[in-house]
């Protein structure tokens, strides 16, 4: 993919181009927790968008997409929006570089990837990441690591208009090979683990449903936290986010809630609980009560959450049944993409099989497999 995205580059501009790389991720436990200021437990994979860019000496970025052979040229003095979706999270990074007093100047680019899109495996914020990294890199801006997070976090939100927390971008940016990360997303404290599953698999099952309906879901999700809060607030006035309660204060005050506001907070607060527990048993080795955080987790995200959906609802039981996953569950946003399973090593041929089998009988089309590897995150790669 680098060289053939190194070589595009130098067929359109004739120059070498610096290249950069950031990953995609998977995320162990801790769905929907990032915004609510609790935590999330994420690791880079070796599925990621490679960029080629230069700068150019002109008022004009040259954006090439090298997968779907679209390019768009725009002025980098006036960033609008732009018909090309993809296009968005690039024009989204400068708009926010801009808005921080950082000039970025005209540059020509080719990127690409193998990050499956509308899988959950975060393409967009690999984007955002890739863009981010270069810009600082090449400007010499030497912005501070968290900030150029934010940043990147930053342009879904203001220009794609997706209100997304920041596990995607952080991981993306923090990824450490062979270790997941586990996040508090207040304090932006953060601690590399050990993935010991001695004996086990982490493969993903994907859907293939693309999750289009996520965005505005997703951001009613989050409007009925902030509401939840506001609840809460009446009881326990000294309380910022959902991060602040337990199980028991949030029963205590159920009867102040619409159910289904009560429904996500309950959630979200023993999500919170259960990622913790999640690297507790992680560090014990402790692979079977691991993996029962992630059906649990499951459980919470389609029945309290509701962003599940009728395909990954099936690949969660589907694998249960097999006897030879000690956990899954839906990962990202929802409505579509991946489960995350953790296999028994020995068994996961078998697995595959099951899962397609019955899968295609119910919806007509069988799931996509991956495996992955845990990789590093964004950095400058070598010609
Ligand atoms: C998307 C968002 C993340 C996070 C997850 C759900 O991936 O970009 O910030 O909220 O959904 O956990």
């Amino acid at each position: 993919m680098k060289q053939k995205i190194t070589q595009k580059f130098k067929e359109l501009h004739k120059t070498n181009p610096v290249m950069f790389n950031a990953p995609g991720r998977i995320n162990l436990i801790g769905e929907h927790t990032d915004y609510n200021e609790g935590f999330v437990f994420p690791a880079a994979i070796d599925k990621s968008i490679v960029l080629a860019i230069n700068l150019n000496n002109s008022q004009k970025a040259n954006l090439y997409a090298y997968d779907l052979d679209e390019s768009v040229e725009i002025d980098i003095n006036h960033i609008e929006k732009n018909d090309k979706p993809w296009a968005n999270y690039i024009l989204g990074v400068i708009d926010e570089f801009h808005k921080k007093g950082f000039d970025v100047k005209g540059f020509d680019c080719v990127f690409g990837g193998n990050i499956p899109h509308g899988a959950g495996l975060s393409s967009s914020a690999a984007l955002e990441t890739v863009f981010t990294f270069a810009f600082n890199h090449l400007h010499h801006f030497e912005i501070p690591k968290t900030e150029m997070i934010k940043m990147a976090q930053m342009a879904e939100v203001n220009f794609v208009g997706v209100n997304c927390g920041i596990m995607d971008q952080f991981i993306s940016f923090n990824g450490q090979k062979d270790k997941a990360l586990l996040l508090d997303c207040r304090t932006l404290e953060y601690e590399y683990k050990n993935i010991h599953l001695e004996g086990y698999s982490i493969v993903l099952a994907d859907t293939l449903v693309k999750h289009a309906l996520a965005s505005g879901e997703y951001n009613i999700r989050r409007q009925e936290c902030e509401k939840g809060v506001k609840i809460l607030q009446k009881l326990y006035p000294n309380i910022n986010s959902l991060r602040d309660v337990n199980t028991t204060q949030l029963k205590e005050a159920k009867s102040y809630f619409p159910e289904t506001i009560y429904k996500r907070c309950l959630y979200v607060v023993e999500e919170n609980e259960r990622v913790q527990q999640a690297g507790n048993y992680l560090d014990q080795k402790q692979a079977i009560n691991f993996g029962e955080m992630l059906f649990k987790s499951h459980e919470g995200l389609s029945k309290l959450y509701e962003v599940s959906c009728a395909e990954l609802d099936m690949l969660v039981t589907l694998a249960k049944a097999t006897g030879d996953v000690i956990g899954a569950r839906m990962m990202g946003g929802g409505f579509g993409g991946c489960t995350i399973n953790i296999v028994k090593t020995e068994a996961k041929e078998h697995f595959k099989t099951q899962l397609r089998t019955d899968f295609q009988q119910q919806f007509g089309h069988e799931p996509k497999f991956y495996e992955v590897s845990i990789e590093n995150g964004a950095e400058i790669i070598a010609l």
